[in-house]
């Protein structure tokens, strides 16, 4: 008896613990890191707030989407088009030949790390190894690889493209994370070329044939080394495919399967953090300690959260390349940044590069436009916290260093003649419009309200600008 009182107290000691380092949030649990490596990384990490994704491989010279059109599941992402459609095997037979063909000649990553940097990004996560497995970096662990013997960019001198892209940005001082897929449809010890696979899980019974998955625990433990070891600082492992994890095994009433697949999570966050000291782990969408931050995709969250987050979106429809896909405008670029920070995140836009190495002229053109909002505005952007009450009546409210930035988004249906701020105590509320000389007018009430009339001057600035950011110091 006394036993059963000692154990179940541990076990409640551990809840209640556990308890209080997860966050429950945006449906989601947030557990805050306890290495204090890991904890100064990642203060350094939100302060950047805007980085570059790229999704980039052979399947760029179909056009289609990365990777998910080999998978045999009934849904639309995943639909094969083209002359290969109508039979799975031959489509991935075709599929899998695209590297033979893959020969992007205008690869040039300090181009690309260029207007990157221009735009005001800080950090630039890159598809080392998407879902299809193919591998943009020079592993030793197969032969299904842009250096690779069947690749046709492997005899170029740039085609280790992770090295390239990994070097290109550090060298602009920007930070490094590696995209890596934990599921690798190209691997006999993932999808068992014996058996067809069904859907986007392991296809063979692990139980069964336990030696294939300690195999596959391997190969993705060693690719995982080979890129935290070769590539030099490598600062955000983020990586994909959320559904290999631990899990009890699943069938849901529409046919969908969650299948245990425990790739040893512990061992490859304490190997990472090993190569790579304070590395920032991104566990994406497994709820547990090696999240270190959460990755809304394509969507910006309602509300503020107060854990580390970032929304990663595509610039275009797409994360992969599509011709003549349809891009964002920067002014709403601008517009989605400034909200991402006034609710706490980090915004990650994505770019796909084209089969012949180059992005779109289009994204060229946005990062562009960004920039010079950029070159004003980026003091209520970088380093800032979000200030209560973080969107009201047009406004998105951002802090640092004793001023608040209140962001006027000009994407509003009608402008009001009247412009309204809200500021807390000890705010005198004499605004400063950043990037102009215009003397502001400003009525302050009693309230901390701050009302702005919207002169001619005002009015056309804001027809103009993508959002507006006015300046309020706090008394000193
Ligand atoms: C989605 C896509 C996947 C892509 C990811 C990026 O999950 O299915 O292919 O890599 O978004 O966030």
């Amino acid at each position: 008896m006394k036993k059963f009182f000692s154990v179940s107290l541990i076990i409640w000691i551990i809840f209640l613990s556990a308890g209080l380092r997860a966050q429950h949030h945006d449906d989601r649990v947030y557990f805050w890191p306890e290495d204090s490596l890991v904890k100064e990384k990642l203060a350094w990490w939100q302060n950047l707030k805007f980085g570059l994704l790229m999704h980039w491989g052979p399947y760029s010279q179909w056009g289609v989407v990365e990777s998910w059109s080999i998978c045999p599941e009934d849904e639309d992402w995943c639909a094969r088009k083209g002359p290969f459609a109508h039979d799975y095997f031959e489509y991935r037979k075709a599929y899998e030949s695209l590297p033979s063909t893959f020969n992007p000649v205008r690869f040039n990553p300090q181009r690309w790390a260029e207007a990157a940097a221009k735009a005001g990004m800080k950090y630039m996560v890159f598809t080392t190894k998407h879902h299809d497995g193919f591998c943009m970096f020079d592993t030793k662990l197969t032969d299904y690889r842009i250096t690779g013997p069947d690749c046709a960019f492997s005899g170029n001198p740039a085609a280790n493209i992770t090295r390239g892209i990994f070097d290109a940005f550090r060298n602009k001082g920007m930070g490094i994370g590696a995209y890596f897929s934990k599921p690798d449809w190209h691997c006999p010890d993932y999808w068992d070329p014996y058996f067809p696979p069904v859907d986007r899980n392991v296809n063979y019974s692990r139980e069964k044939y336990p030696e294939k998955w300690e195999r596959y625990k391997d190969f993705t433990r060693g690719q995982i080394r080979e890129l935290l070891t070769d590539y030099g600082r490598v600062d955000i492992l983020w990586l994909d495919g959320g559904w290999v994890k631990k899990c009890a095994d699943t069938v849901f009433p529409d046919g969908k399967r969650l299948v245990n697949q425990d790739i040893d999570m512990p061992a490859i966050a304490a190997m990472a953090r090993k190569l790579q000291p304070g590395i920032l782990v991104v566990d994406r969408a497994v709820e547990g300690p090696d999240q270190n931050y959460l990755t809304p995709e394509q969507r910006v969250p309602e509300q503020l959260l107060d854990f580390p987050w970032e929304t990663c979106m595509t610039m275009g429809n797409s994360w992969s390349y599509v011709p003549g896909d349809h891009y964002k405008s920067s002014a709403e670029l601008i517009r989605l940044l400034c909200r991402i920070v006034a609710r706490g995140g980090n915004f990650l836009l994505n770019i796909g590069p084209g089969p012949d190495g180059e992005w779109a002229p289009e994204a060229y053109q946005r990062l562009e436009e960004i920039g010079r909002w950029m070159e004003v505005n980026g003091e209520g952007i970088y380093a800032c916290k979000p200030a209560a009450p973080y969107e009201k009546e047009g406004f998105v409210y951002t802090q640092k260093n004793g001023f608040i930035y209140a962001i006027y988004l000009t994407d509003q249906d009608v402008f009001p003649e009247i412009l309204k701020v809200e500021l807390p105590d000890g705010y005198p509320g004499k605004p400063l419009l950043m990037g102009s000389s215009l003397k502001v007018k400003a009525d302050i009430s009693k309230k901390g309200e701050v009302f702005i009339p919207l002169t001619p001057e005002l009015k056309s600035l804001l027809k103009s600008s993508p959002a507006l950011v006015f300046r309020f110091a706090g008394k000193r």
